[in-house]
């Protein structure tokens, strides 16, 4: 908001353009809340994420047992496990009192389909309780796996899974029948363009 107040304050004074960027530049810097970015990530994708957001929007990347005490905004990036949010509980732990949370998951579900948005609030609702739920904002990115990477546990986990779903279930959904088709390869959905509503949401917070 603020940002787009300079943009129109600056247009209606008949400024440069060059200027104005200098400006707007000068004008977050001063303005902006503190922004902090904390990942948690096994495999990459969330790091991808939180590396390439914090690097566009010029914010420090903490380490989740480290969050510095007078953050105003910490940007969560976490990868799902069985519907978990890996690293969020520790998250929650170390943040500053007074700060906001975005949290944003990032797993192999896609956040296209609103019946996984509700999966995964099920679980980030034990987790985020109480007064922290009303400074809390949620955005679902889409990660990757590649099977030849992954730990003997979670190669075991997959494969039942996948038994599971090939045994028990006629009629599959379309990511069900993708998880089958894409076993043991390696699949890649990070996508960065998808983090812009993410940079709107904290540039005009
Ligand atoms: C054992 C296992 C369980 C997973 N469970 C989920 C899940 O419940 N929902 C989901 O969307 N993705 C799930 N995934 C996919 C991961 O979230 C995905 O690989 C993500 O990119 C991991 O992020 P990271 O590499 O930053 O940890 C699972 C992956 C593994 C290996």
């Amino acid at each position: 908001m603020a940002g787009r107040t300079m943009y129109t304050f600056a247009f209606l004074s008949g400024f440069r353009s060059d200027r104005l960027i200098c400006l707007n530049h000068i004008w977050y810097a001063v303005f902006m809340k503190k922004t902090v970015v904390v990942y948690k990530s096994m495999y990459g994708s969330s790091k991808k994420y939180a590396l390439e957001f914090a690097r566009r929007m010029r914010s420090e990347v903490s380490d989740v047992k480290s969050i510095p005490s007078d953050a105003d905004i910490v940007v969560f990036f976490g990868g799902l496990y069985a519907g978990v949010v890996n690293g969020l509980a520790e998250c929650v732990k170390h943040l500053p009192h007074s700060a906001e949370l975005v949290l944003v998951t990032v797993g192999l579900a896609d956040p296209a389909v609103e019946e996984n948005h509700d999966e995964i609030r099920k679980m980030t609702d034990k987790v985020i309780t109480g007064e922290l739920k009303n400074r809390t904002r949620i955005f679902h990115l889409r990660g990757g796996m590649d099977y030849s990477a992954l730990s003997a546990k979670h190669k075991a986990m997959m494969w039942m899974l996948v038994k599971v779903l090939l045994k028990t279930k006629k009629e599959r959904s379309e990511e069900d029948q993708s998880l089958i088709d894409t076993y043991g390869s390696c699949i890649d959905f990070v996508d960065f363009s998808a983090l812009s509503p993410v940079e709107e949401f904290v540039r005009n917070f």
